[in-house]
């Protein structure tokens, strides 16, 4: 903890995360989806500030443009300072301060990383005895993948995509990341994908398929091997997002012909992510996908989950 003119500030800071594989089995009970997927944390973090106040506010800066976000109590931090609270038995607030980095409604779990990060700060400024596994629990109930963005590095998740298991990784994966000028509602890709399959027929996808992750992802994520992960980078999420979102469809055209080693969507989308051999494919692909005016960041991964930074 700092002080900041008198008032304490606890920063905290979480990761977005690229889904390196994707499968999604059949809709649960409760509305969400039986998911087979493994999680990468990459490079771009959110900044969450938190100081003391009598009631629950946040706001905005960084580098990407957050005008558009809620600011209120459907705003995922709030919600997540506020579970922490509820769950602590804390009576007071807070006054949240988020640093974007990680695109909006880009399929990178920007949203979820802001929650995580709140949980750890407001743990923190409050001094509350919740274990990890206490606020691991919080985070669940407030999005799939809000849990990873608080343990982050490489894990297998399965249900929601919210049950973890940790994963071998080795090395760093270098990706190239395009941010596109829309947002995609991640229901509405789900949902698109449900249209797909009641099209067609259950015979190509069995209602009681379990989803499981390929065995070669977790070699390749062992072996530490850009190649090998390429050849095996999966997303079911991407044939209904390019439905909804064609022009997508040339941006993965433009990076595979510019020296990505493969290319796949993040998550629901717009996100694309390249996966480059090392750092100088990165440069050449950085610059080749900025020249057809597209924008454009590098990230690189596994890096760590949710923690609290000493300023
Ligand atoms: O948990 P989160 O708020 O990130 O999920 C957003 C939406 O994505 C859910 O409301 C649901 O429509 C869809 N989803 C799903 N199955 C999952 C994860 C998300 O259907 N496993």
């Amino acid at each position: 903890m700092t002080m900041t003119a008198g008032a304490p500030v606890v920063h905290a800071r979480a990761p977005g995360k690229i889904n390196v594989f994707l499968k999604v089995g059949a809709v649960m009970e409760d509305g969400y989806h039986d998911l087979a997927t493994a999680y990468q944390a990459v490079s771009l973090f959110e900044e969450v500030r938190a100081t003391p106040a009598t009631d629950f506010s946040v706001e905005f800066s960084g580098s990407i443009d957050s005008s558009g976000l809620a600011t209120g109590g459907t705003n995922l931090a709030i919600k997540a300072a506020r579970a922490l609270a509820r769950k602590a038995g804390f009576r007071g607030g807070v006054h949240l301060e988020i640093e974007k980095n990680v695109p909006i409604a880009g399929g990178m779990g920007g949203g979820s990383a802001d929650a995580a990060a709140t949980l750890l700060a407001c743990d923190a400024l409050w001094g509350t005895t919740a274990t990890k596994d206490e606020l691991l629990a919080i985070a669940a109930t407030l999005g799939a993948d809000v849990p990873f963005s608080f343990t982050g590095g490489t894990a297998i998740g399965t249900g929601r995509g919210d049950q973890l298991s940790p994963a071998l990784a080795k090395g760093k994966f270098q990706w190239v990341l395009t941010l596109a000028d829309f947002g995609m509602s991640t229901p509405g890709v789900y949902q698109e994908l449900d249209r797909h399959r009641d099209r067609h027929a259950q015979d190509i996808f069995p209602a009681q398929h379990q989803p499981s992750v390929d065995a070669n992802v977790l070699q390749a994520l062992r072996a530490g091997d850009p190649h090998m992960l390429a050849d095996v980078l999966h997303n079911d999420l991407q044939a209904p997002a390019l439905h909804l979102a064609p022009g997508l469809g040339k941006v993965l055209q433009l990076g595979e012909e510019n020296g990505a080693l493969a290319g796949i969507l993040s998550g629901s989308g717009p996100t694309v992510a390249f996966l480059v051999a090392d750092a100088d494919s990165a440069l050449e692909l950085q610059v080749a996908l900025s020249a057809s005016r597209l924008r454009v960041v590098r990230a690189t991964g596994p890096v760590h989950g949710a923690r609290l930074i000493n300023d």
